[in-house]
């Protein structure tokens, strides 16, 4: 029985982190065996190209180069970690994946959206997650509290139109594919949040 993949998006600020765990909880309840990672990152090779696409001191990077960078680190990610555990049965919960990519890289920096799909079949081939979670929230809501953790790093430093995009993106995406897309507005009281969250996983699950 191959694993199931779970994937968590949203813009700066959103709540990722605590939603993760929520999920986790979930999942530990269920007594299913899973990793959870991120991207871009999740091995050796990724998170040092993770460091290089947030360090906010590239400010020369070219678009088509970040986006580059993602799939790298992605086919990284899938070949020496993602892949192996759903073959082995083990779910993955990840931080993002190429949702991401279309929402910032698409939609955020304005590239084409086609070639964003040819480098999802190189990479990718048929993977895609088998349930996303998108927190949505007003991009200067969740600024405001990425700003209050501290230094910004390359796109938390960017303008708020970036953002808009981007959340934009999220939701044309969630629109498009209502089968695998889980929108939660992220600005409801925690309990709320998370009341929707198991919910939609008990349906994903069979058992809502
Ligand atoms: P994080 O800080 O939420 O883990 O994500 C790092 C940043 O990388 C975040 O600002 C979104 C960005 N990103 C992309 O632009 N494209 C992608 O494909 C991924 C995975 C992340």
């Amino acid at each position: 029985m191959k694993g199931k993949f779970i994937s968590v998006e949203g813009t700066e600020g959103v709540g990722k982190t605590t939603n993760i765990q929520c999920i986790e909880e979930w999942l530990e309840a269920r007594g299913i065996a899973y990793i959870a990672t991120r991207e871009p990152g999740g091995t050796a090779l990724g998170e040092k190209i993770r460091a290089l696409l947030l360090d906010k001191d590239n400010t020369a990077m070219a678009a088509t180069a970040e986006l580059l960078l993602m799939f790298a680190a992605r086919a990284q990610h899938l070949e020496e970690k993602i892949i192996p555990a759903l073959a082995a049965g083990t779910w993955v919960l990840c931080d993002r994946f190429t949702d991401a990519t279309y929402a910032y890289q698409g939609f955020g920096r304005g590239l084409n959206r086609e070639h964003i799909t040819q480098l999802e079949k190189l990479v990718q081939g048929d993977l895609h997650p088998d349930f996303t979670l998108i927190l949505d929230i007003d991009p200067e809501l969740g600024m405001s509290r990425v700003r209050a953790r501290g230094e910004l790093d390359r796109f938390e430093s960017e303008a708020m139109e970036f953002f808009d995009r981007v959340r934009t993106g999220y939701r044309e995406r969630a629109a498009e594919n209502p089968a695998r897309y889980c929108l939660v507005d992220a600005s409801d009281p925690l309990a709320v949040v998370q009341e929707h969250i198991v919910a939609a996983l008990n349906i994903f699950a069979g058992e809502g």
